[in-house]
């Protein structure tokens, strides 16, 4: 692979993964937009399809984007570390809603609101701030094939 390929390759993958990062956010987002206008026995099945596509987001991220923004730099660590804090309190949400008792709808749709806040707000951090940096890394740290380090 030339210098020029594989440069292209890592941008190509970079955009690719934003455009998935960016596509789940709307996604979920609009799931979590129906279920507050659905009526109540469409509700259990939007619950389980928005609780199964933060896991596989998550997940994703996890696995494919937060690593190598971690080993950028103290600051992108520190945004990582961040974000996965947030996670863990996003999927302390999703525990409770597993276990919910179903009889007081009120109870359950003003937890939903906060927990749609609470992943809004973590999306458009994401956005603003780990998606950038996950580009930046295609620009500058993929070594040259002659061994030369950084471009
Ligand atoms: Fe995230
Ligand atoms: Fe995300």
């Amino acid at each position: 692979m030339t210098q020029h390929t594989h440069f292209a390759w890592a941008l190509q993958t970079a955009a690719r993964i934003r455009k998935m990062v960016r596509d789940d956010h709307r996604n979920i987002l609009t799931l979590f937009r129906h279920y507050l206008s659905a009526p109540a026995d469409s509700r259990h099945a939007i619950v389980e399809q928005i609780l199964h596509q933060l896991a596989a987001h998550f997940q994703t991220e996890e696995e494919l984007l937060y690593g190598d923004i971690r080993n950028r730099g103290d600051r992108q660590r520190r945004m990582v570390e961040e974000a996965l804090l947030e996670h863990e309190e996003v999927k302390a949400m999703m525990w409770e809603l597993q276990h919910a008792e179903a009889d007081d709808d009120r109870a359950l749709d003003e937890f939903f609101e906060d927990m749609m806040q609470t992943v809004q707000a973590h999306f458009v951090a994401e956005e603003r701030d780990l998606l950038p940096a996950a580009l930046e890394k295609a620009t500058y740290h993929i070594p040259s094939p002659e061994g030369r380090g950084d471009l």
